[in-house]
């Protein structure tokens, strides 16, 4: 064997010569090319052949859409957002022979694995093919950071990080006018984004799904800091919040993705929420909606680091031959977890959190 080789052979596990692919689904988010990055250099490290699945699931469908990765190709990727295989929403497990057809291109491009970087949607995907033995390997990536049993998801951070300087920036805004300040951030089913973000920005009120609150609480609670001397207020409200007496604008139309979800921006929730506060109060009050801005621009130095680890665990699996299997983090170190088992749940924002944030309102 060459001896530069020999290192890479005793890194991979003795494995060497396989053909992986990668592929990212659902929602860009900052720090997935950091985790291609980590896998693929493990990969061509080890002699491996590298392949790119461009556009989520989208790629495995018909013909195929696939690139080959060469080390040149992994370089200068670290810091970029977005993703450099392109992503889309497409589900196979809602196309007619989908799941056979993401299959059927496993077997042609005769892949020894297939890494797959997403949320609970494209993961789903990657759990069934695994009932179908194929030989898929998870890594966790959603900003909305509501993977189950995984403490770190690809993109949350740099998420949060978004919302902080936002809300720093709307506070001087505020104070200047002395006007209630509305700001909407994603957030499907749960409120991780507007809880940690709103903690860092300091939120004078936080409203996510996890638990309800009504109009009449909102202005109540603004009453009170009017009374108390505060002639400002920045509120956080999650886009998946639902409230009585706040009846979303755009709900009826149903916009949906190909994974069924209503399309939330056009629900109008932080603008609708506004409008009513300004009615009921008789504060001038704005919204802003921080939309895919959460979503775009560079990884943090964080989601670089534990992309990193979370691929370069994913590459261990793929070596290991665990498949079925995807990189979690639990109590600070990197583990491992059935992809079955972490998109069984949503992991929700813990009373404790949400009642921490309180306190500061
Ligand atoms: O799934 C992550 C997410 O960012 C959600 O928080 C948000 O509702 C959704 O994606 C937006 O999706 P799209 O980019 O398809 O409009």
């Amino acid at each position: 064997m060459i001896p530069g080789l020999v290192n890479s052979f005793l890194n991979s596990g003795g494995r060497m010569g396989q053909r992986i692919a990668i592929l990212t689904g659902g929602g860009d988010a900052p720090g997935l090319n950091a985790a291609i990055r980590a896998i693929g250099r493990r990969a061509l490290a080890a002699g491996d052949t590298l392949f790119g699945i461009r556009n989520g699931w989208a790629g495995m469908i018909g013909d195929g859409d696939v690139m080959t990765l060469e080390r040149s190709r992994l370089s200068g990727i670290l810091q970029l957002g977005g993703t450099m295989l392109g992503s889309s929403r497409v589900n196979p497990m809602k196309l007619e022979h989908g799941i056979e057809e993401v299959l059927r291109n496993i077997d042609r491009l005769k892949l020894d694995a297939l890494v797959a970087i997403g949320g609970d949607d494209t993961l789903s995907v990657a759990a069934r093919l695994a009932e179908h033995r194929a030989r898929v390997v998870g890594v966790p990536k959603t900003m909305d950071n509501d993977l189950s049993i995984t403490e770190y998801c690809i993109g949350f951070d740099s998420a949060v990080s978004v919302v902080t300087e936002a809300l720093d920036r709307l506070h001087t805004t505020a104070t200047s006018h002395h006007r209630v300040m509305v700001c909407e951030v994603m957030g499907r089913d749960t409120g991780w984004v507007a809880v940690m973000g709103g903690l860092a920005g300091g939120a004078d009120m936080i409203i996510i799904p996890e638990f309800s609150v009504t109009v009449d609480e909102v202005v109540a609670h603004l009453e009170v800091r009017r009374k108390a001397g505060s002639d400002f207020s920045i509120l956080v409200v999650a886009e998946g919040v639902e409230m009585d007496g706040l009846q979303s604008k755009n709900e009826a139309e149903g916009a949906r993705d190909a994974f069924g979800h209503v399309q939330l921006s056009r629900r109008g929730v932080g603008e609708n929420l506004a409008r009513i506060i300004e009615e009921r109060t008789g504060h001038e009050t704005r919204a802003t909606v921080l939309g895919h801005v959460q979503r775009g621009g560079s990884p943090t130095a964080y989601d670089r680091i534990w992309a990193t680890r979370v691929g370069a665990k994913a590459y261990d699996l793929v070596v290991e031959g665990l498949f079925g299997e995807m990189p979690v983090v639990t109590n600070g170190t990197v583990d491992v977890a059935s992809i079955a088992d972490v998109v069984a749940e949503q992991r929700r924002v813990p009373r404790e959190l949400y009642e921490l944030a309180q306190v500061f309102y």
